[in-house]
């Protein structure tokens, strides 16, 4: 794992936005996309870029359960606001949260996963250790699913919705095994609240109890994080 201590996020987003285009350069034709705060300025960057995705598709990592395009707590939504609207690609997949018949779906999704394998995949972290939406003890064999959310991270979103009811408690989310199959891995976190899930994921044992600390086993690995992040780390 290659880890960079930036001062800020935009200083991080330059070098996630650096890596991605020496990939578009080098080929790469499938972009794993997240959501969070962590790469808003990452998105930003590439918004402000001559970089051109029309031949590139995306696949993301989440949704919750229950939420379209719209609503503005939706994923499809905030990658609409963020990166889709400025940036037209040749395909943008994500799974569908309104979906009726949500096993219909899995299956959709994990076809799309399978037939576009991922060059370059962005994530963010939870202070719990998730990626996309596995929870601790999620299995690192798993594919795309129907997660429940953890108390922890349904507590962490709440500040985004009016009412508490409202905060989604489920979520669709790729699998631990989809992530790893990615090329390259730029995992971006920022502020004091995720230095122990940092901590545990560079230092700790590999354990389905930090999903994050897979990483360790995958051979392409770069963490961008701040002070704050880092403040924990040996
Ligand atoms: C959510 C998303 C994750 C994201 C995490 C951290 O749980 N499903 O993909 O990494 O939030 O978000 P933030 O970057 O806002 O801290």
């Amino acid at each position: 794992m290659k880890v960079h201590i930036v001062k800020n996020q935009v200083e991080g987003a330059a070098i996630a936005f650096d890596i991605l285009k020496q990939k578009l350069a080098a080929g790469a034709q499938v972009l794993g996309l997240a959501t969070g705060s962590s790469p808003i300025e990452f998105y930003k960057q590439i918004r402000e870029s001559d970089l051109d995705f029309s031949e590139v598709t995306s696949v993301n990592l989440d949704e919750y359960v229950g939420l379209g395009e719209d609503s503005d707590q939706s994923y499809v939504y905030f990658m609409k606001e963020h990166l889709f609207n400025a940036k037209p690609f040749k395909e943008n997949y994500l799974p569908n949260g309104l979906a009726a018949d949500l096993d219909a779906e899995l299956e959709r999704y994990n076809a799309i996963l399978e037939n576009h394998p991922v060059d370059f995949q962005i994530l963010g972290i939870g202070r719990n250790g998730h990626i996309g939406f596995n929870e601790p003890g999620a299995s690192f064999d798993g594919i795309a699913r129907v997660v429940d959310l953890a108390p922890s991270t349904i507590e962490a979103n709440a500040r985004f919705f009016e009412n508490p009811e409202d905060v989604p408690k489920q979520a669709i989310s790729m699998g631990i095994a989809n992530i790893l199959s990615a090329k390259t891995i730029v995992l971006m976190a920022y502020g004091q609240e995720k230095a122990d899930a940092i901590k545990a994921t560079v230092e700790g044992p590999v354990t389905e109890q930090v999903p994050a600390s897979v990483l360790q086993n995958h051979e392409d690995v770069v963490l961008i994080i701040d002070e704050s992040a880092a403040s924990k780390l040996a």
